[in-house]
């Protein structure tokens, strides 16, 4: 196992990890920068966090009654569920090609992972999946809802049965919602079982680190006890809730870049042997004649993107692309239809 690679981006236009690429405007900066100086940094956190969590619940939807639990960014929580199911001999599952912390972070909990290939055209192998379930009995499964790397989402009924098959937990990941806006957060009453887990990192504060996941209370009790008391600190806090009361600002951003991805989209299919993969999620998967060629090239032009072709054999020739602003994308379709031209 190798430490998560995370390349210098300085000095690149940086498509390489689906960030929010907007700053936030002058004057909200102002006011940000206001409320993080009347924060005292000399005492820990709180840690019910009560005030996060009900801003929260009330601006994303989560159910009346639905418990949140937060964690440093999402990566945090799914470390938690894995080290709350790591009794000897517990397995977590989840389709590849996924998100690579939930096999990592088993791994480190102790836990088995079983990756389930998915289709080739990047949908879910439903008969495979249910095989496996059988067949493993997983403490816990994983479904990133959209998908990274692929950037899909599933057919509801398809996740339907997933969850009726499952023994153990379903997680949900809604990382890319703001870009999806499907959910199954207003289902969490009807299956016991599943957990929504979601993050303000691709909204547009990936740097604050703040991952929510809301379930049933008997769940979610048990979550809290692995969580490190003070695993939120009190700046992140104050940045959250200001932030959720500007909510609005970001949700704008988030609809320029649903409406960017569109634009790349329709300018990648123009492109000579580029195979772009519909999305739901803030980056586009496609599929270029080298992808290793194509990584390079788009380096020399000063732009990083992901290179996700040795990542899973499904992968082969492909590129992962985030959604930048007007002007980085600008820079990106050109230097790729040069590229298409060599
Ligand atoms: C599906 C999925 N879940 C979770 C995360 C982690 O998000 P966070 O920044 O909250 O740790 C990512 C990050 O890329 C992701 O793609």
């Amino acid at each position: 196992m190798s430490a998560y690679p995370v390349p210098d981006a300085s000095g690149f236009i940086k498509l390489d990890a689906m960030e929010n690429p907007f700053d936030l405007p002058a004057p909200l900066k102002a006011q940000l920068a206001q409320r993080l100086t009347d924060v005292l940094l000399n005492r820990y956190p709180v840690p019910s966090y009560r005030a996060v969590k009900d801003a929260l619940a009330a601006k994303l939807g989560v159910p009346e009654g639905c418990p949140v639990m937060l964690g440093n960014g999402s990566d945090e929580l799914i470390h938690l569920v894995l080290q709350a199911c790591a009794k000897p001999g517990a397995v977590a599952l989840a389709p590849l090609p996924g998100f690579v912390m939930y096999e990592m972070s088993a791994r480190l909990n102790g836990v088995k992972f079983v990756g389930v290939p998915l289709a080739a055209n990047f949908s879910l192998n439903l008969p495979a999946m249910l095989m496996a379930i059988a067949e493993h009995k997983p403490a816990v499964i994983f479904i990133a809802y959209p998908n990274n790397p692929t950037g899909n989402l599933w057919s509801d009924s398809d996740i339907e049965q997933i969850v009726r098959a499952a023994p153990g937990l379903v997680v949900i990941d809604e990382a890319y919602h703001p870009f999806a806006q499907q959910s199954w957060m207003n289902r969490l009453a009807q299956f016991d079982k599943v957990l929504v887990m979601r993050t303000l990192s691709k909204l547009g504060l990936a740097g604050i680190r703040l991952g929510y996941m809301a379930g049933s209370a008997r769940w979610i009790e048990q979550f809290e006890k692995v969580r490190p008391p003070y695993n939120v600190n009190v700046l992140t806090e104050a940045a959250a809730l200001f932030m959720l009361e500007h909510l609005d600002v970001l949700d704008a951003q988030a609809a320029q870049l649903r409406s960017e991805r569109t634009r790349l989209f329709d300018a990648l299919k123009q492109m000579k042997g580029v195979m772009p993969h519909p999305s739901a999620a803030n980056f586009i998967l496609t599929r270029v004649p080298d992808a290793a060629g194509w990584m390079a090239g788009l380096k020399a032009r000063g732009i990083l993107i992901k290179n996700v072709s040795g990542m899973h054999p499904l992968l082969s020739g492909c590129l992962r692309l985030t959604v930048g602003t007007p002007q980085e994308n600008d820079r990106l379709i050109a230097a790729l239809t040069e590229l298409a031209h060599t």
